[in-house]
């Protein structure tokens, strides 16, 4: 198979993909890019790759001498050692399994289509478009909790506004964080819905900021609550500051560890965002959800409901919320929402109370947005009782 060398518009050159061949890259783990691969270059860019059917006359092609500064970064460097060093261990697995699967040591994964994601790749609900009909009312349906959850923000609103603001180069969380400042609501929620409810554990699946947030609420409350992440690679360095890690995928954590929580206890996610075989949403949603007991609360991060993913998130394929959306629409008893703290934004009046409530607790000039969605399942399905099934360990 020929390669081709991959051209962006903002980067040096990115690596090697197969020759005419649609595809997509993670972008730093942040953005993600298309490209088609033309002759010995392949052209990228963050418009959707539907719309990118062949090169564009005013396309904008070329390599971009970055500011050395940059790639001298600590955390690219960290990454691209790390990569490094397990690209030998990657190599010999792949030829030992015979997968072709295109792995690249910058966390680069291409994944060819034979069909375009959609026939136009833009919001369906919301963001200018009504809302979901039938979310919408559900969520509703459950302002006096989102209220309630709000109240909780003055009663910690002095130990909340003694965070500091400015980076810290230590696990101490601060507002001014580059993956959450815009989403101080969700920090702040996790904070005080740990405070309030003093959990056991706080089992967190895709760690950094949040976790961060989680041990600050923990030293302040003086709770004992055991802090579990599960993360292959926590986007900060934050053991020091869990009782328990594993350093492993969701999919490969034994079911055991979900098994034990109990009411009271809290689980969040921020992982990949998106439903793929056996990854992180299809085990969080499928295996882990139904093993819960009542009582449990969940966090999921990055959930705009009753809106779409937004026009900003196109390119980054989540698909994350439509799960938990039909299980919204299956059974409304089943996901009881505590806040749907986008949806929140999004209504004046709650929106209002937020502003007000922020301000009033010296949070100005930190982001009062958010979008986790925090709910208590009550999923159990009926069928081997948790006791006796065998915690499933998938390899
Ligand atoms: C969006 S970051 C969120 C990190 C964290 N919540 C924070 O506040 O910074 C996503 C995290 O999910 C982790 N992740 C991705 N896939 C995962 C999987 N299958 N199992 C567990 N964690 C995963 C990544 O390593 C990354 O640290």
């Amino acid at each position: 198979m020929a390669l081709t060398l991959l051209v962006d518009a903002d980067e040096p050159a990115l690596g090697w993909g197969p020759s005419g061949r649609w595809g997509t890259r993670d972008h730093w783990f942040t953005e993600r890019y298309c490209f088609y691969t033309v002759g010995p270059v392949a052209l990228t860019s963050d418009r959707p790759h539907h719309e990118q059917c062949a090169p564009r006359p005013n396309q904008r092609l070329g390599l971009y001498a970055r500011p050395v500064g940059r790639w001298l970064d600590r955390k690219r460097l960290m990454y691209a050692a790390r990569r490094a060093r397990d690209l030998p261990r990657h190599a010999l697995i792949a030829a030992l399994l015979g997968r072709r699967r295109a792995e690249f040591p910058d966390a680069s994964f291409y994944l060819p289509l034979d069909y375009p994601t959609s026939s136009c790749n833009s919001p369906r609900w919301g963001h200018g478009r009504p809302n979901h009909p039938f979310i919408e009312p559900l969520l509703a349906a459950h302002v006096d909790t989102y209220r309630d959850v709000l109240a909780l923000l003055p009663q910690y609103g002095q130990d909340l506004a003694a965070i500091d603001r400015a980076p810290r180069p230590d696990s101490e969380p601060y507002w001014d964080n580059g993956f959450w400042a815009t989403s101080g609501l969700d920090a702040a929620a996790i904070y005080c819905l740990l405070r309030s409810r003093q959990p056991r554990r706080y089992l967190e699946l895709g760690s950094g900021q949040s976790t961060k947030f989680a041990a600050r609420a923990k030293r302040d409350g003086g709770l004992d609550t055991k802090i579990i992440s599960i993360d292959p690679e926590p986007r900060e360095d934050i053991d020091a500051i869990c009782d328990l890690t594993l350093r492993r995928p969701v999919e490969s954590a034994p079911l055991s560890y979900f098994e034990q929580l109990e009411p009271g206890d809290v689980v969040f996610l921020d992982g990949s965002h998106r439903l793929f075989m056996n990854n992180d949403v299809s085990t969080f949603y499928l295996d882990v959800l139904p093993r819960l007991v009542p009582g449990v609360l969940v966090g999921v991060h990055d959930i705009y409901l009753p809106e779409d993913y937004g026009p900003e998130t196109v390119n980054r394929y989540y698909t994350e919320a439509y799960m938990l959306a039909a299980m919204l629409l299956a059974g409304p008893d089943r996901i009881r929402p505590v806040l749907a703290s986008h949806w929140v934004c999004l209504r004046p009046d709650l929106s209002k109370l937020l502003d007000e409530t922020w301000a009033s607790i010296g949070l100005g000039g930190i982001s009062a947005y958010g979008s986790a969605f925090w709910f208590e399942p009550n999923l159990q399905a009926p069928g081997p009782s948790r006791e006796s099934g065998r915690p499933v360990e998938t390899a």
